[in-house]
This record gives C-alpha cells, structure tokens and sequence, in this order.
C-alpha cells in the first residue's frame, strides 16, 4: 500500500461538553460545559452529589478547566459530578464519564449494562482494591444482574493468548451469552485484553471500561483499540472495538504507584504537544499539582485529555492519518521497550525518552525553535521523566526496532516531528535522513 501524503495538524480543540437541556445553572460566561451525563435521571443526582447550588462553584470550576486562561488548580472545590466527554463515532459513539467517587454511582454504569450477565475482568493487584466497589455499583437496586470476575495475573508479559484464554474460560463457564457485558477494571493492559476478548467472544459483546492507571485514563481506554502482545510484536494481535462507556474515578489513582503516575504524565504532554498548545502551558503551570495529585488538577488532565483523543479518534477512528500522530516519541520509545526489555521502562518513560528525540530530530530539520526543546526537557524533568534513552541503547538497535514499526510503509519510515508553533505536528517520511541519523548518534554512545 501506498505511504499517504503527509500532512500537518494544527486544529483548535472543539469541546464535546454539553450543558442537558432544562439544568442549565451555569455562570455567565459557562458555554458548552455539562457535568451530567447524557440522559442523567433526576433520581440518580442526589447520589452522585450534584445539586444545583454547588453545582454553580462546580461549574466555575469546570469552565475555568475548558478555558485554558483559568487554573483550576486555584479554587477549593474538588470534583465531585461527572464530566462528561462524548466520543463522537456515530451510532457507535459512547461517553467517557470523569470525576470523583464514580465508582459509587451505579446508575452511571448500571445504564451500559446489557442482559443480565456480567464480567468484570481484572487482576490481583487491583481485585483487592476496587473489585467489591465494582460490584456493589453493578448490583446495588439490581438484583435480576449477576456478576462473575476472572482475576488475571499483572504484567505485560501477560498480555497474550494464554491469559487471554482465561477470561473465555471464566466466560464459557459462566454461561455468558451474547447479551453479556464485559468490564475491564486496570489498567491498559487489562482494558486491552478485555476489549479485545469483548470483540471476539460470541463474535462481540458490551464493552464497559473502567480504568485505574492514568495511563488508560488518559489514553488506552479511549479509543477502542484493543489486543493482546505476539511473542514477536507489541500489540499485534487486535482489534478496534469501541466500548458502550469508560468510567474513570479518579479516586483509583491514589493507590497508583509514583511511577506509574509519571508515565501516564507523559501522555499527558503528548497532547499538549502535538495539538493543543494552551493545555502544555497548562500543564507547566500546573505539573507539581499533577505530581502531588491535586484532585482537580488531575480531573482537568485527564479531562482535556480525553476531549483531545476523542476528537481524534472521531476523525480517523481506524489510524488512516490524523490518529497516528497521537504517537508522537513513540517510534524511538517502542525501540526502547524492545530493546531495552519490556517492562524495565514503563510505557511513558520510554515514551519521554522517545519525544525528547522526536524534538531533537525536529529542531534538527529547523522545523521548530529551539525554546520547544528546551521546554519539553524542562516538563518532563519537573515530571521526573527520563530526558534520554539508556546506556545500552545503540543506534544498530534503533535502527532494528525501527525498520520493524507499524508506521513503516513501502520501506520508508514515516514519524511523527514538530513543525511550527507549539502544538503543531506532522506525520510524514518526507524528511532529511541525515537528521534522524545525526538523532541517533547524538543520544547513543555507539
Ligand atoms: N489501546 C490503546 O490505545 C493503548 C494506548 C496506550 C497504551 N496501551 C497499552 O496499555 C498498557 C499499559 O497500560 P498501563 O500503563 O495502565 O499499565 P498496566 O495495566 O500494566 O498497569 C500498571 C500497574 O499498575 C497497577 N494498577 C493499575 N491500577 C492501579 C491502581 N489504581 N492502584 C494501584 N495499582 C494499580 C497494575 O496492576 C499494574 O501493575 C500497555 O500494554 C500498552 O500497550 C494501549
Ligand atoms: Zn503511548
């Protein structure tokens, strides 16, 4: 197949938000901005919290987060309601519900439920913390659902057909038919694994995400890309299959490890980076309240993260294009990964490395200025990212992993590099190689 043309982005983000008709409190100044989800009924409101008076701080809050001249890291207020970000893919088109003590609220996930079965899937670091939680929300007031779990082992190096098989035992077993629900609680590898299980048991069954890391928060859980590892190739095995609804509390993510935190940041900057300028001013405004998991700060991320991702998505829901540049870094931090052994670097800290590189590379075609790479050191430094790939890394294993990446097309690698303003990018294998080389000597020792 043919490489596309190139081609640049550089698109305001359209906010998806809405205000339901007919509980319009918001303050003056507050358009496009819901804190309800599609169809909320008026008997669910009082336990979720939302009333009307503290809706309108609520609401300046959350206007403040949609405009990005505001730092809603100022006011006292955490989130306590849903926000709701819409994935626009027609008849396949799900929200993506995002606040605090979410999963306390069953009627936002009771409402996804199809039939009378489900099964949640998840593993043995996150069954003790959330699994119980899940449940209750599925059961409270619902007694004709029953719900089975398959709890899977955690790692990526168990990400592939055995334990994949797991979940269609637990289902068979179950009885599952095909008016079932599948529920993913983890993270991305979890909501990859489920997904993918979801798209192929009885050829397709409900999808419900509920992700835990900020990683799948912010970018594996939206989306609907979903598979399982070849023991030869990352993510190989798959499927797009998008879910009826993600649920994110982000109230899990106080149980998340430090590290884990710090990766899911890196994606984070990604889309500051590759499209939405105001939000990495944001963020530089804002990293050590993200850091010291603010609750609001991490509401407003992982919130104009999700806007960012369904907009794309929405365009070029099967990667033709526009999608591949949510992969910005990700070229050298896939070579990362594979060369350096996967799981010694978390997906975002190779991902850092690699856009430090990307950067690099960019600046070298003089595509952007040089305040961009300093700035991009400078954030992902505060968030204590690696800025630079790992001793062991050698340009012969770059250049292996790289000759291998999906984005190669007729034998010429196409990269995602800046060009531009802040928050420009392109996805092309229209560039000088002696830049990409000259990347390579310049953060390998060999
Ligand atoms: N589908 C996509 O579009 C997409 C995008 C990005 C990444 N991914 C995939 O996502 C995976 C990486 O996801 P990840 O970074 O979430 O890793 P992960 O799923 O392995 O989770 C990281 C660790 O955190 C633990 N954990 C999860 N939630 C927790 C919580 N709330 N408290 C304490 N511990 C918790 C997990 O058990 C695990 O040990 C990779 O397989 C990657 O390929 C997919
Ligand atoms: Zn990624």
């Amino acid at each position: 197949m043919a490489a596309p043309a190139s081609f640049s982005i550089h698109s305001p983000l359209r906010s998806s938000l809405r205000i339901p008709r007919g509980r319009n409190c918001s303050p003056p100044g507050a358009s496009s901005i819901s804190l309800l989800p599609r169809g909320l009924r008026s008997s669910s409101l009082g336990r979720i919290g939302f009333s009307c008076s503290s809706s309108d701080q609520i609401l300046t809050r959350v206007a403040a987060s949609s405009a990005p001249v505001m730092d809603p890291t100022k006011g006292e207020v955490a989130l306590k309601v849903p926000t709701v970000v819409d994935v626009d893919l027609g008849d396949r088109s799900y929200p993506i519900y995002i606040g605090s003590g979410l999963l306390d609220a069953p009627d936002l996930l009771q409402r996804h439920v199809a039939g009378k079965r489900v099964l949640v899937v998840t593993n043995t670091t996150i069954a003790p913390l959330y699994l119980d939680r899940v449940v209750e929300a599925l059961t409270r007031g619902n007694s004709h659902v029953s719900v089975e779990s398959v709890i899977l082992p955690d790692g990526e190096k168990y990400k592939d057909m055995g334990t994949l098989m797991k979940i269609f035992d637990k289902a068979i077993e179950s009885r599952m038919d095909r008016r079932c629900t599948f529920v993913a609680l983890g993270g991305g590898v979890i909501g990859d694994m489920c997904g993918f299980a979801a798209a192929t048991y009885v050829r397709g069954v409900n999808f419900i995400q509920i992700p835990t890391t900020l990683m799948a928060q912010v970018d594996s859980s939206v989306g609907g890309k979903t598979g399982i590892n070849h023991p030869l190739a990352k993510n190989m095995i798959g499927a797009f299959y998008q879910p009826q609804c993600v649920l994110i509390d982000t109230d899990t993510l106080n149980t998340l490890p430090d590290r884990e935190l710090a990766s899911g940041i890196a994606e984070v900057i990604k889309y500051g980076l590759i499209r939405d300028a105001k939000f990495f001013e944001w963020q530089e405004r804002n990293m050590e309240a993200l850091l010291a998991r603010d609750s609001s700060a991490l509401a407003y991320a992982i919130k104009r993260s999700c806007e960012n991702k369904a907009e794309v998505v929405s365009l070029d829901e099967k990667e033709s294009g526009l999608r591949a540049t949510l992969n910005l870094g990700h070229t050298f931090g896939h070579a990362i990964e594979s060369g350096f052994g996967y799981g010694q670097w978390l997906h975002g800290e190779a991902v850092a490395a690699g856009t430090v590189m990307a950067i690099d590379m960019s600046y070298r075609l003089g595509w952007i200025d040089r305040s961009i790479v300093e700035r991009v050191h400078n954030i992902l430094q505060q968030a204590k990212l690696p800025t630079a790939p790992p001793e062991m890394m050698t340009v012969e294993l770059f250049k292996s992993a790289m000759a291998v990446d999906k984005k190669v097309a007729d034998g010429l690698l196409r990269l995602i590099l800046l060009k531009g303003p802040l928050g420009s990018c392109v996805f092309t294998g229209d560039y000088d190689r002696k830049a990409l080389d000259e990347t390579l000597l310049d953060f390998c020792k060999s």
